[in-house]
């Protein structure tokens, strides 16, 4: 009863209320995956392994890790709805922040989770959370054991040594939905068909420093590095900048990918990681080495944009800066602190410049960095009442070659090159560019030999004008064409 005098009212959140509302924080199965991943991998784990099974009556999905597992205080506070203050100073390599991870990323999956563990001592606990039970008893009760015989077996044993943790995820209904296996099974498999793909990319940098293996089943994950796409053509790095805040460093890396018309098959399709390459363009953030965005302008403004995709950059932040970069639970998106917007908006606008210039001039801009001569196109973008559009540049060498040996009344010359400019199939090409199934010709890729040719009898043909050996030498060697021939 409610003394008279009283202050203040305790209100205490409804249980079943409170555990539907941790259900929606938007995790996908991938995104919950790897929240749970960050936990075996600051607990220390090596190996992690996940299963699965689809079935009428007890789908589940499994994450075992033999990382230092939990005495049983650890494991009632780790089932706890917010195991720890966020403010709380964290181990420099801790990947958790909220004491949220376990609970929410497991119920936007499933309404069962039991969690087994296994501490150095040897000691085993289980705890298990079943959202059914917490709606019928109207309170937060957390079972001591199996929910059933069918967890029990599910759960399974530790291997005889060490320590770890296994994760059980049963009653999948935010998985399979239906009532009909088959659907259930496309469903679920649909569902899953990226988190290989998500967590070879989120986790690359432990996988590729052998710090963490993960299996699905027994298939291996492997790191997938958004930077290094191809042996052969490495991607250019930009010079890498400190930034810091609070003394804490914050390390940006930009790199400019290899033009794809320099990629094998393999190599373009690994570009495309899960969203595709427009997509993925951006700023990549890992915070402890663990990616955080996967390709993103953040809130500076900019619209991600078919000619940048081949900019990507890699920003290092510490767990320290959790509060400054505003990390969310699912640790899926951040803002960049307002110390260091400007400075990052500048290194983003000098990088996205040098990806959109070797993705216009097919990987010829990084060679050509060192000429200091003006270059000659053959096309030119020009703007008019606001609109863009190209025209063959009357100013190319070989036009005025051709231009200055018409005759007086050759319209029809003129009237050509302004068709051509005119109906340049600028639709189709960016259709076709976009199409990622669709393999562009390089310039003149099979037949170096014919440019050559061109070369020479262009050089001739200058000659022939009046221009001394020197000069026509030094015009077509300012035509863009041939500079592939250097
Ligand atoms: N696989 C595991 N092995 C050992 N301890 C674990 C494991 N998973 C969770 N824990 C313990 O449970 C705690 C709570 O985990 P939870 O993911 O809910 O929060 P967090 O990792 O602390 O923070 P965040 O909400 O940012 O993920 C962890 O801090 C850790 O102590
Ligand atoms: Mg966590």
């Amino acid at each position: 009863m409610k003394k008279q005098n009283q202050q203040y009212d305790i209100v205490r959140p409804q249980p079943e209320s409170l555990l539907q509302s941790a259900r929606s924080f938007g995790y996908s199965v991938e995104t919950a995956l790897a929240d749970l991943i960050d936990n075996s991998i600051t607990a220390g784990a090596k190996e992690i392994k996940i299963t699965f099974g689809i079935d009428r009556y007890s789908s589940y999905i499994k994450i075992e890790d033999n990382g230092k597992g939990m005495n049983e205080k650890e494991l009632l506070n780790a089932m706890k709805m917010g195991s720890f203050n966020p403010l709380d100073n964290r181990n420099n390599n801790d990947l958790g922040r909220f004491g949220l991870g376990l609970k929410t990323a497991s119920f936007s999956q499933c309404k069962r989770l039991t969690v087994k563990t296994r501490n150095k001592s040897k000691n085993e606990f289980i705890r298990c959370w079943d959202l059914d039970i917490v709606k019928e008893k109207k309170d937060w009760i957390l079972l001591r054991n199996c929910a059933d015989k069918n967890s029990e077996q599910l759960l399974g044993k530790f291997p005889d040594i060490g320590s770890g943790t296994i994760v059980l995820w049963e009653k999948l209904d935010r998985l399979v939905e239906s009532e009909e296996l088959k659907s259930d099974k496309e469903h679920f498999y649909r569902k899953f068909v990226n988190v290989r793909k998500h967590l070879g990319l989120v986790f690359h940098r432990f996988i590729e420093e052998k710090k963490i293996r993960i299996f699905i089943f027994d298939e291996e994950l492997q790191a997938i590095n958004p930077f290094y796409i191809s042996n052969e053509y490495p991607s250019v790095e930009l010079a890498e900048e400190q930034l810091s805040i609070k003394q804490q460093n914050i390390c940006i890396q930009p790199f400019i990918l290899p033009h794809e018309s320099k990629l094998s098959n393999v190599e373009r399709n690994n570009l495309e990681i899960t969203k595709g390459w427009i997509e993925h363009q951006g700023i990549y953030l890992y915070r402890n080495k663990r990616l955080i965005a996967d390709g993103t302008w953040l809130d500076l403004g900019f619209k991600k944009k078919e000619n940048q995709r081949l900019c990507r950059i890699r920003i290092d932040i510490p767990n320290t800066l959790d509060s400054e970069w505003q990390i969310d639970v699912k640790k899926a998106s951040a803002k960049i602190p307002d110390v260091i917007r400007k400075r990052i908006k500048t290194i983003c606008i000098i990088s996205i410049e040098k990806a959109v210039k070797v993705y216009t001039h097919r990987g010829a801009y990084l060679r050509r960095t060192e000429l200091k001569k003006e270059i000659v196109y053959l096309w030119k973008a020009r703007q008019k009442k606001g609109k863009r559009f190209y025209e063959i540049n009357k100013e190319h060498p070989i036009y005025n070659l051709i231009a200055d040996n018409l005759e007086e009344e050759a319209y029809i010359f003129y009237d050509y090159m302004k068709l051509v400019g005119e109906s340049l199939p600028i639709s189709f090409i960016v259709s076709d560019f976009s199409d990622h199934s669709i393999v562009m010709k390089d310039f003149f890729e099979d037949s170096k030999k014919e440019l050559k040719l061109i070369y020479e009898n262009t050089l001739s043909a200058l000659i022939n004008a009046g221009f001394s050996e020197k000069e026509a030498t030094e015009k077509v060697n300012s035509i863009e064409c041939f500079q592939q021939l250097k």
